[in-house]
């Protein structure tokens, strides 16, 4: 099949704040939950302090991505660069710095795609109302979307509200989540996910009252799952593990109300959340524009059958902090077929293919992919050059299905892998990188902080020159 990327299709690359932007504290910012994690790990790795300084390099990290090619930049704000406490005084300083990366970023022709929220709750949140368990903190979100509407609106019309709610919800440290009775921790998970549907709905409404041209969107980590045999009740343990992870997300937004299977699966576990009245209607009237997707890997599942000790729907701690197991549902399998990376994601371009296929077909809305990249650790050769060749062969074959997909149907207007230049992966520091440019920092030693384009960088320029048709 020919590789076919419509005209417009938006070549671009991928960060968020706490892992870019470094200046943790600068200008009035407050701490997030995001920094806090990190800062427990400060001691034996990089933390969010300093990450690779965007906030100090702004003009010349924009004028690499400008060299690159790139036709769009997907970022987020830190809310509490904005609203350093999450529900009180605006600060300008941060409307300002933003301001200068988005103006930046439309001189260099780039098209700038904004998520609001990228992992990084203002810790004053949780102090005040323990977050998002708080239904305050979806009215506390909703009128910090509604700053950046107002103060960027005019130039930046693609939005992304959450990143990876999905995904958020399942690792506790994201959510603040330390209670050790495991059904008060699951009752209060589920209503931490419901405040987060509102405030989602929410923003996705004010995105549309405040830039009448805006688009917005969910952004979720995608779940493909392969049975590990063609017993029937492997085939089930995976449809579930997709419906659990990541489908129920995807339905909620998409339909403005939870799924039956989900529905009955809180219902199992006594951990419907509260809602109030009025609250359906709000989730029902927020139309998304589109669906933005991030995609590392696959997954493979067996049936895990409950039994007297282990009743339905308990967790079982699974191969990482995400992957989690559930008794009466799913156990995740390594899949003999692929290779993993060396941090265990199994590499799948056709995985990449089913899914966008599958979310086409279900939602018929366009999507996007804004993160998909391998994280490795990349090390300088005596030439001063990262020779990352396995990074361009992840790039090609994930990029050659996306093409296949395109020929397959599905609307797909843009890719920005991740991410744009080094940074601090989410829990391995700068040990893992994924970026298209080098950042000359180890994770006790900040050394220069110098940009060394990879090799994947110029082989990505020329797919973007040649409009994907030069793999
Ligand atoms: C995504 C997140 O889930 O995975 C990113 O949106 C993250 O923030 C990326 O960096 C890769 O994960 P990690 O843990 O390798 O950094």
């Amino acid at each position: 099949m020919s590789n076919d990327f419509p005209a417009s299709f938006l070549w671009g690359a991928s960060s968020s704040a706490f892992q870019i932007e470094g200046g943790w504290d600068e200008d009035g910012k407050g701490m997030t939950v995001a920094d806090r994690n990190s800062f427990k790990r400060s001691e034996i790795q990089a933390d969010s302090k300093v990450a690779s300084d965007f906030y100090h390099h702004v003009e010349d990290d924009i004028a690499l991505m400008k060299e690159l090619g790139m036709k769009a930049y997907r970022f987020s704000v830190a809310w509490s660069r904005i609203i350093p406490d999450g529900d009180g005084a605006v600060n300008q300083a941060g409307i300002d710095f933003y301001n200068k990366v988005i103006d930046n970023l439309i001189a260099a022709g780039i098209t700038p795609l904004i998520t609001l929220y990228h992992f990084d709750l203002p810790y004053a949140l949780v102090e005040k109302y323990n977050g998002w368990e708080n239904r305050a903190c979806a009215k506390a979100f909703e009128r910090y979307a509604e700053v950046c509407f107002k103060a960027f609106g005019d130039r930046v019309k693609y939005w992304q509200v959450h990143n990876e709610q999905n995904l958020m919800m399942r690792v506790d440290e994201r959510m603040n989540l330390e209670i050790e009775d495991l059904h008060t921790k699951e009752k209060v998970r589920a209503q931490m996910d419901y405040h987060m549907f509102l405030a989602h709905a929410l923003a996705v409404n004010k995105c549309h009252e405040i830039i009448p041209d805006g688009k917005v969107g969910p952004a979720v980590s995608s779940t493909v799952t392969y049975p590990l045999t063609n017993k029937p009740e492997d085939v089930w343990a995976a449809l579930m593990n997709n419906r659990m992870k990541t489908d129920y997300c995807l339905d909620v937004h998409v339909n403005g109300e939870y799924p039956g299977y989900y529905m009955e699966y809180l219902k199992s576990q006594d951990t419907v959340p509260v809602m109030e009245p009025g609250d359906a209607e709000i989730l029902k009237s927020a139309k998304n524009d589109f669906i933005a997707m991030n995609y590392y890997r696959t997954l493979t599942a067996r049936y895990l059958p409950a039994d007297a000790e282990h009743p339905a729907g308990l967790r079982l701690e699974g191969m990482n902090e995400v992957d989690y197991n559930m008794y009466g549902y799913f156990q995740i399998e390594k899949n003999e077929n692929l290779k993993a990376t060396e941090y265990g994601a199994q590499i799948d371009p056709t995985g990449l293919r089913i899914a966008l296929n599958d979310y086409w077909n279900r939602y018929h809305l366009p999507l996007i992919i804004t993160e998909n990249g391998l994280g490795t650790a990349d090390e300088l050769t005596d030439d001063g050059k990262i020779h990352d060749e396995y990074r361009i062969d992840y790039m090609r074959k994930h990029i050659k299905a996306i093409a296949d997909s395109i020929s397959d149907g599905v609307e797909v207007f843009g890719y920005c892998p991740w991410s744009v230049i080094d940074l601090l992966s989410s829990h391995q520091g700068f040990k893992k990188r994924y970026g298209l440019v080098y950042v000359n920092r180890t994770d006790m030693d900040l050394k220069d902080l110098k940009r060394i384009p990879k090799d994947s960088y110029y082989w990505y320029q020329g797919v973007i020159r040649t409009n994907g048709k030069d793999l």
